[in-house]
């Protein structure tokens, strides 16, 4: 990233809360005093980085931010913030290798619920709800903080992105919808039916699935949402990325080959799922639209992490979900559990075959 790439805001406002900024400040002393590299300058900036590519063509920035913060503190180091995917603007940065995300109240509960599962080593630490600007967000940590020019993957898992009663609403008052039209026969042309053709419209629930079916998220039960790699290329176009072969390419790439990193990935995987079999917030929950984000960089660590519990939500009292058994409309099932085998099976066909 050049200087040039970045655009500024000229916004300098940052509202702290006063524990939050206390808490956080002995924590940041601590871990300087331990490391015995203490630096503190004046101003803390943090560089927010998104990054989109357009179809079929060159890198497209989409947004660069530069905060500033009047408080006297500065970031162990001054690293660029990349948001993979999702929707630009959710973030700012936050104080002490923590960001906010924009207020979700379905998330906030998961967050909480999830500070107490078995699967709190494998999601962000979660801090609460902050405001500024007026704006309620989520307080947690910056997953990319312990790295160095990382490469980060985002993995949507699960085999419908869409909850159920997204599917539902869309029906109740059935449109055609000329506009998600065109963005079909945009990328296929073949793919609306005669029907569709003659009325020039869709309606929406079979639009939302047949979207589905582009990517491997139906074929494989997860789908790769965007790879930027430590060299500063950043791919966010793989929608059309279907076939296990194609999967297995992108995956190659992202690691640059490196089996150490693969076989890393590979254990963390492993023991999240078996985490994910013990889990009650998993097995209570419909878990669509969440991602997880893998991240490496050159000192050969390598993490995965769930993130987004934006569309996760609590099952009925009664109810439980196995994340395996195949969606059909009204079981809630969402094949998270399905992709996750497939990702792992991927991973591991990679790796040379020890006997
Ligand atoms: N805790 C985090 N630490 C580091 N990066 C994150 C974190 N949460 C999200 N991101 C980045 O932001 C992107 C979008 O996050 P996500 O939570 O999926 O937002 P949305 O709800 O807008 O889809 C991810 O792909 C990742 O690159
Ligand atoms: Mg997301």
């Amino acid at each position: 990233m050049t200087v040039k790439d970045l655009e500024l805001t000229g916004r300098h406002t940052s509202v702290a809360v006063p524990q939050l900024m206390v808490q956080g400040v002995l924590t940041w002393l601590r871990s300087r005093l331990v490391s015995g590299a203490v630096c503190v300058c004046v101003g803390a900036c943090l560089l927010l980085h998104y990054c989109s590519v357009c179809q079929n063509k060159s890198w497209q920035k989409l947004k660069t931010m530069v905060h500033f913060s009047p408080f006297v503190v500065s970031f162990k180091k001054r690293y660029p913030w990349v948001q993979l995917a999702g929707h630009a603007g959710n973030f700012q940065a936050g104080e002490f290798g923590r960001l906010l995300k924009r207020y979700c109240e379905c998330e906030q509960q998961c967050l909480q619920k999830l500070m107490k599962d078995t699967l709190r080593p494998y999601v962000p630490g979660y801090y609460g709800v902050v405001q500024r600007d007026e704006q309620d967000y989520n307080l947690m940590d910056d997953l990319l903080a312990d790295f160095d020019s990382p490469s980060i993957m985002d993995c949507k898992m699960g085999s419908r992105t869409y909850l159920e009663e997204e599917l539902t609403k869309a029906r109740e008052r059935p449109r055609l919808r000329k506009d998600m039209y065109d963005k079909m026969v945009a990328v296929d042309p073949g793919a609306p039916t005669e029907e569709e053709r003659a009325q020039q419209g869709v309606l929406k629930p079979r639009y939302m699935q047949w979207r589905e079916t582009l990517s491997s998220t139906a074929t494989l039960g997860f789908r790769i949402e965007g790879i930027k790699k430590a060299d500063g290329t950043c791919n966010t176009n793989f929608k059309k990325t279907k076939q296990r072969e194609q999967v297995m390419q992108a995956l190659k790439d992202f690691v640059d080959g490196n089996t150490q990193i693969l076989k890393l990935y590979l254990e963390r995987l492993e023991e999240l799922r078996s985490v994910l079999d013990q889990s009650v917030f998993f097995r209570t929950h419909e878990v669509v639209g969440s991602s997880l984000l893998f991240v490496h960089d050159s000192s050969g660590k390598a993490r995965v992490w769930m993130i987004d519990f934006g569309k996760t939500v609590p099952l009925p009292p009664d109810q439980t979900l196995d994340h395996r058994t195949p969606w059909v409309e009204g079981n809630r099932e969402d094949g998270y559990l399905w992709g996750l085998d497939n990702l792992i099976d991927i991973l591991s066909s990679m790796l040379p075959q020890t006997p």
